[in-house]
């Protein structure tokens, strides 16, 4: 099981507490970066604390919700050695670990319902990085 980083924006608030109810049931542990209201508030600041608690391995692997996942994404995807995906289906979320070793993982509150998120989340983590030729061209993007 892993320690799993998750942030979110106020619009991804009540999806995040369903994933993170079945995470915990699944066994894995959370550490939740925020925000903890549907309070307005600015998807980065919860993008960059998730991004750097995997990338410093404070984290394994990390789960950000925003309206769309863009965002959230977008400015995960700026720290160094973070490779986050934003899925709406759980095939692209099983190959981007597959092919492209993702350690975070984003989706959108107002793009997929609770369920097919469950569902995104799980192909998530059921997929491990195949290395071989996949690996020369992760090494490309570092
Ligand atoms: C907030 O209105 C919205 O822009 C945000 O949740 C996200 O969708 C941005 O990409």
């Amino acid at each position: 099981m892993s320690l799993i980083a998750i942030g979110c924006d106020h619009v991804g608030f009540e999806l995040k507490i369903r994933i993170i109810d079945h995470l915990q049931s699944q066994g894995h542990s959370i550490k939740d970066f925020g925000t903890h209201s549907t309070e307005r508030t600015d998807y980065p600041i919860f993008g960059k604390a998730v991004a750097n608690a995997v990338a410093s391995r404070e984290c394994d692997k990390g789960i950000l919700i925003c309206g769309t996942g863009v965002g959230i994404s977008i400015a995960a995807n700026k720290v160094h050695g973070i490779r986050a995906v934003v899925c709406s289906e759980p095939y692209s979320a099983l190959l981007s670990r597959q092919h492209n070793d993702t350690n975070i993982l984003a989706f959108g509150s107002r793009v997929v319902g609770a369920d097919l998120a469950v569902m995104i989340v799980d192909a998530w983590l059921s997929g491990e990085f195949e290395g071989g030729r996949h690996k020369n061209r992760v090494d490309n993007i570092e």
